[in-house]
This record gives structure tokens, sequence and C-alpha cells, in this order.
């Protein structure tokens, strides 16, 4: 097995989404910088770092300490060129600075959280595993999931539902929450999961998502600030790319889409990027087949002009 096979098929089953496209289009190969504000456990890293043979520095961003050193360690055959940092990729310019550098060839992220945080009971993601209602990426951060689910108001919870898991029955289930938690705070993921699964009809179980889907992705997003998050990152990395370099998105639901979509066209239309992509790129049947959590990605590329 080459190292990048084993980068793609590892022990816990992270494929790195769109490796292939992605390499292509932000021309991995030629790249000098290249900033991954995504590093998760380093999946796209392996792939990149194989690829890039004019590399001068991988400065990969995680704001998840634990995904961040497992990364270090599975990478560490590139230590010389890789510069860890553990922080938001909404302070990307500090992150470049900080290494030394004003500009990079490539900027990539792969948004939301890994199979590896997922499959984590104790972080609390799944709403299929039992685990304390958590959700943070970033565990020195002072919010989780059980402090808005047991203290935001009625009206705070249903907007959050609707704003950021686009759910129907927001104002039901948040209902539902104040109601419940009156008796006794709601810990775990477990809990959530089921007294959602008992406000949604019956009849809208024909969706083929589990009814809390959209709660649990609503409540990560507040948790973690994903969109204001994102629109930052995305601003900063179109402001701090080279001449001729590319940045590239992928994106796993319509709320981030729209930010990525928006924010390029924006920047196109001021002369400063052009979009690459001018339909995102999907991943091919077999990627999907191997890869189901790959069917929703979308990945947008644009370059500086
Ligand atoms: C889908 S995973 C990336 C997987 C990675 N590309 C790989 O192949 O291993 C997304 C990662 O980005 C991190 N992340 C998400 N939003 C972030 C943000 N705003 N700032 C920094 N890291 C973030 C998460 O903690 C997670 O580890």
């Amino acid at each position: 097995m080459t190292f990048m096979e084993s980068c793609v098929m590892d022990e816990i089953k992270h494929y790195p989404v769109m490796y292939r496209e992605a390499r292509e289009l932000l021309r991995i190969e030629e790249a000098r910088v290249i900033v991954d504000c995504t590093l998760g456990l380093g999946g796209h890293a392996c792939c990149f770092l194989e690829a890039a043979k004019n590399l001068s520095l991988y400065v990969g961003i995680d704001k998840d300490e634990e995904s961040l050193s497992m990364a270090g360690e599975r990478l560490k055959s590139f230590s010389q060129k890789l510069r860890l940092v553990k922080s938001d990729f909404s302070h990307l310019d500090e992150a470049l600075k900080n290494s030394g550098v004003n500009e990079a060839d490539a900027i990539f992220f792969d948004l939301g959280i890994s199979a590896y945080q997922l499959t984590k009971n104790e972080r609390g993601f799944s709403f299929l595993q039992e685990g304390p209602l958590d959700m943070r990426m970033d565990r020195d951060s002072f919010v989780s999931a059980y402090d808005l689910v047991n203290n935001l108001s009625e009206e705070e919870l249903t907007s959050v539902f609707f704003k950021f898991g686009e759910e129907h029955y927001s104002r039901r289930i948040a209902r539902s929450i104040v109601e419940a938690r009156s008796r006794e705070p709601i810990s775990t993921t477990i809990q959530l999961a089921r007294l959602v699964g008992a406000v949604v009809p019956v009849r809208s179980f024909k969706y083929r998502i589990h009814p809390a889907t959209r709660i649990f992705q609503a409540l990560r997003i507040a948790v973690n600030r994903e969109l204001e998050s994102l629109d930052a990152g995305v601003q900063k990395g179109i402001s701090l790319l080279a001449k001729g370099g590319r940045i590239g998105v992928i994106s796993f639901h319509s709320l981030e889409d729209r930010i990525v979509k928006q924010t390029f066209k924006e920047s196109a239309s001021r002369g400063i990027i052009k979009v690459i992509t001018k339909k995102p790129v999907e991943p091919q049947d077999k990627e999907i087949e191997e890869n189901t959590p790959s069917r929703s990605a979308k990945l947008r590329v644009g370059e500086k002009i």
C-alpha cells in the first residue's frame, strides 16, 4: 500500500472528499505555500503533501487540538515543511503572518466535522450514540450544546433551529425542549434525539433523514459559530492569495454553499478573483458509493486575478 493509499483508507475510514478534484483544481503540484484551513486528521494533507513538488510551507489549521495532534503524528515525515496552528480559520491572516509568509498559492477548506469527531461519543456530535450534549470543535471554548439547549428561550431555540437547520417544526421542537427541561436538564444526545423524534409527526419520517439531523446540525452551527467563521475565513482567504493562486471550499449543506457562492460572486464582480467552477464540482458516483457522507459535498474554486 502506498503512503497515499494509507491516507485515503485509514483505520477509521475517513476518506478525504474529492481529494483528486481538489488537488487538480488547486494546482497543488506547483504550489509553494499551501494553507489547509481544516486539517482534521490530515487526509487531504497527505494527498496534497505528496503531490506538492515545489512546496516550501504547508500551514495546517484546526480548532480541534486532538485532531491537530493526531494529524501531526500522521504527517510527521513532512514535519520540516509543516506548520500546525490551533486556531479558528477566521484568523487565517494571523496564522499566515505567524508562519512568516504574506500570501499563499493554494488555500483549502473542507467544512464541518470529521468522521473521527462524529464517531467519538464523548464529543456529542452524533444523535445515534449516547454522549454529553457538547458539540464544541474547540474544547477550550465556553459554550456547548448543553448550554444552548438548557438556557436559550423558546423564541431563541426556534430561531436557531429555523435559521441553521431550516427545520419545519422548529417551534414545536423548541416548545417541547422548554417543557422537558423544566423537569430536569436535557443532558445527553439520545435524550434530545428522542425528544425530537417524539415531536416530529410520523408522516414526516418519510424524509430520508433522521428527524434529529437538522436539529443537531443547527446546534452544531450555533455552538461553533460556523457561518460567521466561514464568511470571515473565505474573505480573508481570497485577500491572502498570491496572484494566480487558488482557493477551494468543500461545503456540505446549502447554508455553507450559499456563503461561498455569494462571496466568490462578489469578489469576481469587483475583479479580485475569477470563478473557476461555474457550477460546483460534485463527487462521482463511485466516491458516493464508497463514502456515503460525500453525497452532499460541493467544491467551488476561485483564482486570484
Ligand atoms: C471535514 S473535517 C476535515 C477533514 C480533513 N480534510 C481530512 O481529510 O482529514 C473538518 C475539520 O475542520 C475543523 N474546523 C471546522 N471549522 C473550523 C474553523 N472555523 N476553524 C478551524 N477549524 C475548523 C474541524 O475541527 C475538523 O477537524
